[in-house]
């Protein structure tokens, strides 16, 4: 049997790095791509780093011959195109750059595949996302709903998902988009907003910050599990012919029963209190006595930073297509056991990133005082 070879674009990032875990484990040889940084260390990797079978290569979604290059070299039997500025914040700042990524970024690959005559030999999963459904024109949504975009991410998003389908209908290449719905983890980027409370929590309850600032609380996505997703993706270039699958939870949280959640899962009880910008979260009781004080204070604060041009409010997903036809369990994790998942995590980092603070400050009072020398 011929061997399977993974190229994965992305491998830094939170689903490249489970998707690495995963793809290592059943076999495969795992090359990925990485950008040059001024900082070497890829925590998401590190442990995979010096491991057999797995390697990374410097490549760039902006740097078509790059890629040529290395699908070239690497003659991989499956691409899983998981690189992106994947920020929809971000894509209101950086609209060009996440244009090139996101949408040319993906012909880019696809034309690497062609022009390295491997279409017949080489499958493609494509990263695409729930936020094609946008200013959403039913709920909850499956692979039939209109999409309408709703930030430069979304429309980039876009153009990758319809050139994925045109090349898989012009050219019979087996290429698929999963669309992929909100997945997070302890390895999700600080600044979505998911990440942004556990942290938060941890460091509220362990006297590390004052108060949390968030976005529109409003706001509903369906929450699933980065390292349950990753199974999917494999899936989806498994079945035996290439179509695109909706992967979520078909469950759906506010941004505020999120934040309830996390909170109590640190050992704080929260309130909400007013609307809108006004809208306070107030402590109420706490499991630690040590933190009594802050019972009466408000820990979430609401801040118009955080508000987008425009903004998806309303993500549900029906992962039905998926459950029956890929035999995937959309509830492998569930919405409660991913919060306590995350905080637990979160708690556990804030404590040691403080020890190890307290060696730094040992350390240069030592040095000062000439005890270390
Ligand atoms: P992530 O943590 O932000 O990782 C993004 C990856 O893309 C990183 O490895 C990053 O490399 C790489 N990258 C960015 N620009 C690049 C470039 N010009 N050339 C090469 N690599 C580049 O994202 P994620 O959460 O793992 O998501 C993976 C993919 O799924 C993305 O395409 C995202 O848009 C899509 N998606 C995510 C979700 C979700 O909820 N997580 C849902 C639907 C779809 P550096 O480490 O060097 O920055
Ligand atoms: N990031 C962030 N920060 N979002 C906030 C905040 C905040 O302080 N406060 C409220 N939100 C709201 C956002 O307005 C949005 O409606 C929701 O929380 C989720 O925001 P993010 O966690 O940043 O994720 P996203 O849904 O915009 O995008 C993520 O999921 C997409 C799939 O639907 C990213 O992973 C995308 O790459 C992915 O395609």
């Amino acid at each position: 049997m011929s061997k399977n070879i993974a190229l994965i674009t992305g491998v830094t990032g939170q689903d490249g790095s489970y998707l690495s875990e995963f793809l290592l484990a059943k076999g495969y040889e795992v090359h990925g791509i990485i950008r040059r940084s001024s900082v070497d260390f890829r925590e998401r990797i590190a442990h995979l780093e010096g491991t057999p079978n797995f390697h990374l290569h410097y490549a760039d979604m902006g740097d078509s011959m790059s890629l040529v290059k290395l699908v070239g070299k690497v003659q991989p039997t499956e691409i899983y195109n998981l690189a992106a500025q994947s920020h929809v914040q971000v894509s209101f700042d950086a609209p060009e750059f996440t244009a090139d990524v996101d949408a040319v970024g993906v012909l880019r690959v696809l034309e690497a595949v062609r022009t390295n005559h491997l279409e017949k030999t080489c499958k493609i999963y494509q990263a695409s996302t729930s936020e094609l459904y946008g200013k959403v024109e039913e709920v909850p949504q499956n692979e039939k709903t209109p999409f309408h975009p709703y930030s430069p991410y979304a429309v980039a998003k876009l153009y990758g998902f319809w050139i994925i389908k045109e090349y898989r209908e012009a050219y019979n290449m087996f290429c698929c988009s999963g669309i992929l719905f909100n997945h997070e983890s302890e390895r999700r980027g600080e600044t979505f907003v998911t990440r942004k409370i556990t942290l938060a929590a941890a460091r509220i309850a362990q006297g590390k910050q004052d108060c949390l600032y968030l976005g529109n609380l409003d706001s509903l996505r369906d929450w699933g599990y980065a390292k349950d997703y990753v199974e999917c993706m494999w899936l989806i270039l498994q079945h035996n012919k290439p179509e695109d699958f909706v992967i979520a939870t078909g469950v759906q949280h506010s941004v505020r029963e999120f934040t309830d959640l996390a909170f109590k899962h640190a050992g704080i009880t929260l309130k909400f209190e007013g609307e809108g910008l006004n809208e306070n979260g107030i402590c109420v009781a706490v499991e630690n006595p040590a933190n009594q004080a802050l019972v009466g204070k408000t820990l979430v604060c609401v801040s118009e930073d955080f508000y987008r041009p425009t903004d998806v409010v309303n993500l549900w997903g029906d992962p039905t297509k998926a459950k029956n036809e890929l035999g995937w369990n959309p509830q492998t994790t569930t919405f409660e056991q991913l919060v306590e998942l995350m905080v637990r995590h979160d708690m556990a980092k804030v404590a040691a990133d403080a020890e190890a603070a307290k060696v730094r400050t040992n350390l240069a009072e030592y040095l000062e005082k000439g005890i270390v020398k």
